[in-house]
């Protein structure tokens, strides 16, 4: 008979595999339950660590949370890299903030105007200084800047990394979707379900589905120097080599609940943007068109803590756009949580404010 683990980690994304790790690594027993099914995000994320480039809901507890763990990356990459011996893909070369047309740099610059404050350089650079750092943008490019901080990761290999480092530590893994909590015993039982978390425990999380395409250069040829995040026709988009010869494009934001079938339109979208920046794109094969479901909020906070008027669950869920981003902070604070009972956990994350007020005072 299974022994009841001390802690049962519901959902293999990036989170909760960070969790686990960090738990076992701690000397706890961990269970991870997880089906593979389509939309998991962590599965398809393009992996850009970049705090601000992607918020599109400035809120300043999440900036400040995301900073901290653009902070932390390089010494949790290193770590998870010695630990699984596997190579990340982590670059830290920097992103170049592209305006396509004249009429984008408008756009690009709002998109940016809040990393003012932020400990975030970001170079200006016009079209001659973006085609220095990358020749194969177009000529169209019209200027932009060069944020040295904003780094990428490939989100892929940072699971397999995960998964292999908590097994070395006897992490056991359960090929098993949970469709109520009362399916789990454990010590403790942690919901990182992401999109599919309501379906454990009561909180507002909606899925936002993100399309990415994975070009392929058939010739082998240089890739991108460096990530881009573009603007195109007023669109962002954002454009990141992988192992040398292959470039993901992502991704789209759409409210069309837990559809996970690729549509030929995001392709288009998509792929009408990255051509316009790289025009050699066009050249390469479409090697895979991936779907994932973002888990979102009402406030687009994260949703991280005790599970009100469940002694022993806790969730950790809505990181929406930033789940590999702050994967390694919320894992310390998760774990802190579970393991010594320290919330150091921004207020601002509580699952109590999506309780009525009745019932939270009530328990
Ligand atoms: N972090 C990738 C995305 O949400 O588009």
């Amino acid at each position: 008979m299974t022994r009841r683990p001390d802690v049962a980690v519901i959902g293999g994304g990036v989170i909760g595999l960070a969790v686990a790790w960090r738990c076992a690594r701690l000397g706890l027993d961990v269970h991870v339950y997880h089906e593979e099914i389509p939309g998991t995000a962590s599965a398809v994320a393009p992996g850009m660590l970049a705090p601000v480039s992607e918020a599109d809901f400035p809120d300043p507890a999440l900036l400040e949370f995301a900073h901290e763990a653009r902070r932390g990356w390089p010494a949790f990459a290193a770590e998870l890299t010695a630990a699984s011996g596997i190579d990340l893909g982590y670059a830290t070369d920097g992103l170049l903030l592209v305006a396509h047309g004249v009429e984008d740099r408008a756009r690009l610059a709002a998109m940016y105007g809040f990393r003012d404050g932020f400990d975030v350089p970001c170079t200006p650079l016009d079209a001659d200084g973006l085609r220095a750092r990358e020749p194969l943008l177009s000529a169209g490019s019209s200027g932009g800047g060069f944020a040295t901080e904003d780094h990428h990761v490939d989100a892929q290999r940072v699971r397999l990394a995960l998964r292999a480092a908590g097994q070395a530590l006897g992490v056991r893994y359960v090929d098993r979707r949970v469709r109520s909590l009362d399916e789990v015993s454990a010590g403790s039982v942690l919901v990182t379900a992401g999109a599919w978390s309501p379906s454990l425990c009561d909180f507002p999380v909606t899925p936002v589905r993100g399309q990415v395409v994975l070009l392929r250069d058939p010739s082998g040829g240089p890739g991108l120097r460096h990530g881009i995040r573009g603007v195109v026709r007023g669109e962002p988009v954002y454009l990141a080599g992988r192992d040398g010869h292959e470039t993901i494009v992502a991704a789209t934001l759409d409210h069309t609940g837990f559809d996970v079938r690729p549509s030929a339109q995001a392709t288009d979208a998509l792929l009408r943007k990255a051509v316009a920046l790289v025009p050699a794109l066009a050249g390469h094969e479409v090697a895979a068109t991936r779907v994932g479901l973002r888990p979102d909020t009402p406030d687009h906070l994260p949703v991280m803590g005790r599970v009100p008027g469940r002694p022993g669950a806790y969730v950790c869920t809505g990181h929406y756009r930033h789940g590999v981003l702050l994967a390694p902070v919320a894992a310390d604070l998760m774990t802190g949580l579970l393991v010594t009972g320290d919330d150091g956990i921004p207020a601002a994350f509580t699952p109590r404010r999506f309780r009525p007020a009745k019932e939270t005072a009530s328990r």
